[in-house]
């Protein structure tokens, strides 16, 4: 079916000038960006984002690293576009990642992985809301 995903170009991508090659990995996979902007998002906004992880050892690296640069946020569409962009993105760990995938091509590290993509519908759902309104997407 029709769906969403909720995408972040991440930090080390941003400083790299690397938006416009992910997009374009994006696009050629047959996704849709119908939503996307650029923003330095806050402490609180990564906390709350990434919540899920606030017990891990790497939480404070983490919450660093999404807020220490410009991110941009982006809300895809296409066939199964959550596991498609799991797919195009690769392996969390760059060096474990498939050929051809972004994180393999452009990643620097577990941390510096380039970009974030939902793990599930209702992942995406959460948080997309956390950043666009209805009116920001365009389908
Ligand atoms: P992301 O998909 O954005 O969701 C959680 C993030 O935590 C993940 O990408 C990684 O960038 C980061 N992460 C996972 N494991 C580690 C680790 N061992 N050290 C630092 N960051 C990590």
């Amino acid at each position: 079916a029709l769906e969403r995903t909720f995408s972040i170009i991440k930090p080390d991508a941003t400083a790299r000038n690397l938006t416009g090659k992910v997009n374009a990995m994006i696009e050629a996979a047959g996704l849709r960006i119908v939503a996307q902007k650029r923003i330095r998002m806050t402490r609180g906004q990564a906390e709350t984002f990434y919540a899920v992880h606030s017990a891990r050892p790497f939480f404070g690296e983490l919450v660093d690293f999404m807020t220490s640069g410009p991110v941009v946020v982006q809300v895809l569409e296409g066939e199964g576009a959550v596991a498609k962009y799991r797919e195009v993105m690769g392996a969390t760990d760059p060096s474990k990642a498939d050929a051809g995938t972004i994180r393999k091509e452009l990643a620097l590290s577990i941390g510096e992985n380039t970009v974030h993509g939902s793990d599930a519908p209702e992942t995406a759902a959460i948080e997309i809301a956390q950043f666009f309104s209805g009116n920001e997407i365009v389908g």
